[in-house]
């Protein structure tokens, strides 16, 4: 891949060439700005777009990330997709359904970026995607008719790809990381793409066949979390810290809380089903500069 083709912009007919799913992308909305792709997967939801529906956009004006934070979209580099999953699980299922499509639209996100750049990602509970210790992307999902048995899921996905390091703002540089900057060359945009629609389609198929089971142990094989001292900022200024053990069949992460704000939790398990954990171990590091 020369560095002139991978810094091309994104086209309908290059995609479409590359793609090699059955419905993830067939229907394909390129644009060159937008203020978020999750925003326009959620508009076009409501217009009646088809399962599958891909938008991508070359920069975003006010890219969102998860717990309401901003996410940081330049023009031409990274990688800003929201893929419309509308396929109907059984009403039993619809919740087991929410919980686990951001889950398994990261490991098909991190297995993608391993299949086309030979890097290893890991993932950070729920969904952060890790190359070493810093984040290379993130996944924003949401929903919307959850309370009825048709949800439309929308799976945002963040990739940092070809951005050099200086060219991050400064209060990310330690903590964020691209493609091009782990592995010394930029990449083509387009085949991270449909790769990355290939392993979500393939889940997102064995999940409504029913072998979800396969997805969680591939879930955790993935997660640097597990086995981890972490900690967990809850609401209302209450923390704890301990060891993340396991993670729940719908998801949410077991955790052996070792201290605490709250005297009382100390020694029992927390489940944690939303929010987000700190790596102690690697806090650690950073403050000792190791
Ligand atoms: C996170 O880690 O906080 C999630 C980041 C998700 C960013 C992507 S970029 C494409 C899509 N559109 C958005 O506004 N957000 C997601």
């Amino acid at each position: 891949m020369s560095s002139i083709s991978a810094f091309q912009p994104m086209t309908s007919q290059a995609v479409t060439m590359a793609l090699c799913t059955t419905a993830l992308g067939r229907s394909l909305h390129i644009v060159e700005e937008t203020s978020s792709t999750n925003s326009a997967a959620l508009a076009l939801a409501q217009q009646g777009a088809v399962d599958g529906t891909v938008v991508i956009a070359e920069a975003q004006t006010s890219g969102r990330g998860r717990l309401g934070r901003h996410w940081h979209s330049p023009q031409g580099k990274n990688l800003y997709a929201s893929i419309l999953l509308r396929r109907a699980p059984l009403p039993k299922d619809v919740s087991r359904w929410l919980s686990w499509a951001p889950l398994l639209s990261a490991v098909a996100v991190a297995r993608a970026i391993q299949v086309v750049t030979a890097l290893k990602p890991s993932l950070k509970w729920p969904n952060d995607i890790l190359l070493g210790q810093r984040k290379v992307g993130g996944l924003l999902c949401e929903s919307s008719g959850m309370g009825s048995a048709q949800p439309v899921v929308i799976v945002g996905i963040g990739v940092n790809v070809n951005m050099w390091r200086d060219a991050f703002p400064e209060d990310l540089r330690d903590l964020a990381t691209s493609l091009a900057a782990e592995a010394g060359h930029p990449f083509d945009r387009t085949s991270l793409l449909a790769m990355i629609l290939s392993e979500l389609e393939l889940r997102y198929d064995a999940f409504f066949s029913g072998t979800s089971a396969d997805i969680q142990h591939e879930y955790v094989l993935r997660c640097s979390t597990i086995g981890q001292a972490v900690r967990a900022d809850l609401a209302h200024g209450e923390w704890i810290e301990g060891q993340a053990t396991s993670l729940a069949d719908d998801g949410s992460l077991r955790i052996l809380v070792e201290d605490s704000s709250d005297a009382r939790k100390r020694g029992s398990v927390v489940v944690l089903r939303a929010g987000d954990v700190t790596h102690l171990r690697s806090a650690h590091a950073a403050e000792k500069g190791t």
